[in-house]
């Protein structure tokens, strides 16, 4: 791996798995479904013992992971949600961690409705505002867990001012790094301990993956989160693995054209007379433009925007052709999602509310299709006439 590590991104990832498999020569790395493996001797090992412990395919998945991300240890996951589960467990009853008020509405509901239970405090912050996160640490907070851009309003935080702050104040610095990957943004080389990822959505890339993933910045983080990961068992099964190797081989191609193609619907969208609003870390008036040039290379395949009312929202819903009304986002196909009924349900309303996330507001993630297929899709589906 240390003669990949001098490769640029895009060949490590091509590169993934090849000449991993001495024994046959394989191009493509082996699925090894087998759930145990036979013992040497007692006392020995061929390295693998269990597959919850250790498996060849996801060995060569999660050394991926960890390399494509600049970090020392990649843990697979089967859901995003179960890698943000077994990285919660980190935590004891008292700790308090500060978490952005812009971010997935499952993240919220674990947090809230879960470990709530179990004694570990939060206070979401408006993490694109450094001072607010730096306010709200208290002498009971263990770490900081940002989504940037967030989701669904697409503010952008300072990595490397957050970064500091939890140098400072000692606090584990977390990126779910969902929505722009590694392809466009690497979180560990701006300060980051851990890395979180649905790689249901970009790193999987096709709507037909259900997978997470952790990264950590130095190995003995990642050797903590390995024991969590192994003692509570939400392992990413080899076929998965084996299928999201494939797609990482693509993520440079893939990231570059949802970019390209994101950029154009946001500025057709921002044209249009029934779109109130466009939110795109792309358009040069958003507000974290200029942030997001310095520390990403891309500005992501994601736009929410806002249509007159939650009337015309759903008629844009109902009328919608090739892109699909669906949960989700990161796959080729482009997805539209209405996030206060959907992916955000679980934020109590008037907090939703507050943060505007409110019945007009759809969020649409930009395929690889043609982008004008896309846009043309959207002009019959804003259209007023029937
Ligand atoms: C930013 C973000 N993090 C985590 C998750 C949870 O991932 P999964 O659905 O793979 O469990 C999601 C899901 O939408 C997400 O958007």
């Amino acid at each position: 791996m240390d003669s990949l590590r001098q490769q640029n991104f895009e060949t490590r990832a091509v590169q993934i798995g090849v000449g991993r498999d001495e024994k046959t020569g394989a191009v493509s790395f082996p699925i090894h479904p087998s759930a145990t493996f036979r013992h040497p001797g007692v006392g020995e090992s061929t390295g693998f013992d269990y597959t919850r412990s250790g498996n060849p395919t996801r060995q060569i998945l999660e050394e991926a992971l960890a390399d494509l991300e600049n970090g020392a240890r990649g843990l697979a996951f089967s859901s995003g949600m179960a890698a943000l589960t077994t990285l919660f467990l980190h935590f004891s009853a008292g700790d308090h961690l500060i978490v952005s008020e812009d971010l997935y509405g499952g993240t919220y509901r674990v947090l809230d409705q879960i470990f709530g239970k179990f004694g570990l405090g939060v206070t979401y912050a408006d993490t694109t505002d450094t001072t607010a996160v730096a306010a709200a640490v208290t002498d009971r907070t263990r770490a900081l867990l940002v989504e940037t851009p967030g989701n669904p309003l697409l503010g952008v935080a300072d990595l490397e001012a957050l970064g500091a702050i939890c140098r400072k104040r000692n606090l584990l610095f977390i990126v779910d790094n969902t929505f722009l990957t590694p392809a466009l943004q690497r979180p560990l080389e701006w300060g980051a301990d851990i890395v979180v990822h649905s790689a249901t959505k970009y790193l999987g890339g096709h709507n037909d993956l259900c997978a997470g993933a952790l990264v950590t910045r130095t190995p003995e983080l990642g050797e903590r989160l390995y024991f969590l990961q192994n003692s509570t068992g939400a392992v990413l099964p080899p076929q998965e693995c084996w299928l999201l190797m494939r797609s990482l081989k693509t993520l440079h191609l893939r990231l570059e054209r949802h970019c390209t193609n994101a950029l154009k619907v946001a500025r057709w969208l921002r044209k249009h007379p029934a779109v109130n609003s466009v939110y795109y870390p792309g358009l040069e008036d958003h507000p974290g433009h200029e942030l997001s040039k310095k520390q990403t290379f891309g500005f992501g395949g994601m736009i929410s925007f806002r249509v007159r009312d939650a009337e015309t929202a759903r008629r844009v819903l109902k009328r919608l052709e090739l892109i699909s009304f669906a949960e989700s986002l990161g796959g080729v196909e482009s997805l539209m999602t209405l996030p206060s009924v959907q992916t955000h349900a679980d934020i109590p309303e008037a907090e939703r509310k507050r943060l505007g996330i409110c019945d007009s507001l759809l969020r649409l993630s930009v395929g690889i299709e043609n982008s004008e297929d896309v846009i043309a899709d959207l002009e019959q589906a804003l259209s007023t006439g029937d």
